[in-house]
């Protein structure tokens, strides 16, 4: 009996992933390094009844009409705003993402840039690789997180996760959601107004998902309705912010520092006018890459696949909302 192909879209599969699928299917995936040719996907797109993604490729109904044996989309990551579900659910596809697993590595990373953002590491880092230690000050004083207010927009399992480790430094944290959380109480947060929230945190962290309603979310006027000198930290996606607004709001202090996982464009070219400034800390999308993390996203997302070839529902499937 022949064995399904699946297509991988880009990227480099993890070894225990490959180990696992390798014995289930005919994996087509471009392993001669640069980019895989167009015409090389749609070929094997074809062919496919699975596809693994890493998300950096737009799944439409475009490419799923390239695409007619398939049966399952499993993308190894949590966000899903670059698959167009709606369409992959009229096709009777589903799709499986990778949440809970991913959730203590981008929390960690989502706290170290919260400090970063009080406490300036990064700067004071390449103030001492210049070679100017004990020449000159690196830069006024920076500030304490310990007492401060913490705002939280989009309050799941990351969220909450950063929640405790916020606690920890001993600020407190208030939160905006769509709903608010049952167990807030025990979590020890707080549910206010976005405006409230927008109004009164010293700090604001996005943790929400990219979905129409989200998109420039923080703008000019969400951005003027803010303390003056928040600081602000994004591990969601780029485009929760305007970027443009973003930067004005920088340059006139309005937002003191802003220290993000995620930016728009992505990747932010090195010569971006954002990476001139000097309260700026940006990390290259790398909130979930720990090794432990993508080897079980990888697993994950092998999961999503096997039981998507078997008519199986999916161990993380995406529901259309
Ligand atoms: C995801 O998995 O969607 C996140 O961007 C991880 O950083």
């Amino acid at each position: 009996m022949s064995l399904p192909y699946i297509v991988m879209a880009s990227g480099k599969m993890r070894q225990c992933a490959y180990e696992k699928l390798n014995r289930e299917v005919q994996l087509l995936g471009w392993q001669q390094g640069g980019r895989m040719p167009k015409e090389q996907f749609d070929e094997w797109l074809a062919q496919a009844e699975a596809l693994y993604s890493t998300g950096n490729i737009r799944i439409d109904e475009k490419l799923l009409a390239k695409a007619p044996k398939l049966k399952v989309i499993a993308q190894a990551s949590v966000g899903y705003d670059n698959i167009d579900i709606a369409a992959c659910t009229a096709r009777g596809i589903p799709v499986g993402n990778t949440p809970g697993v991913l959730v203590n590595a981008v929390a960690d990373l989502a706290y170290g840039l919260l400090l970063d953002s009080a406490r300036q590491i990064v700067k004071a880092h390449a103030h001492v690789k210049s070679g100017a230690w004990g020449e000159r000050k690196p830069f006024g004083l920076t500030t304490d997180l310990a007492g401060k207010t913490l705002g939280i927009i989009g309050m799941g399992d990351i969220g909450s996760a950063i929640a405790k480790r916020a606690q920890a430094s001993s600020m407190q944290v208030i939160y905006h959601n769509r709903h608010q959380r049952p167990d807030d109480e025990q979590l020890g947060v707080r549910y206010v107004s976005q405006d409230e929230l927008l109004a009164t945190a010293d700090f604001i962290l996005l943790a929400v998902t990219l979905n129409p309603s989200t998109k420039h979310l923080l703008n000019a006027e969400t951005i003027a309705k803010m303390k003056k000198g928040v600081r602000l930290i994004n591990i969601s996606r780029g485009a929760v912010v305007d970027t443009e607004a973003l930067y004005e709001a920088l340059v006139s202090g309005q937002v003191a520092y802003a220290a993000m996982d995620v930016t728009d464009p992505e990747p932010l070219p090195g010569e971006h006018k954002l990476l001139s400034l000097d309260n700026v800390t940006v990390t290259p999308h790398i909130a979930s890459a720990t090794k432990e993390t993508r080897d079980a996203m990888a697993m994950l997302t092998v999961d999503n696949i096997l039981a998507g070839l078997q008519g199986q529902p999916l161990p993380a499937q995406v529901k259309l909302k």
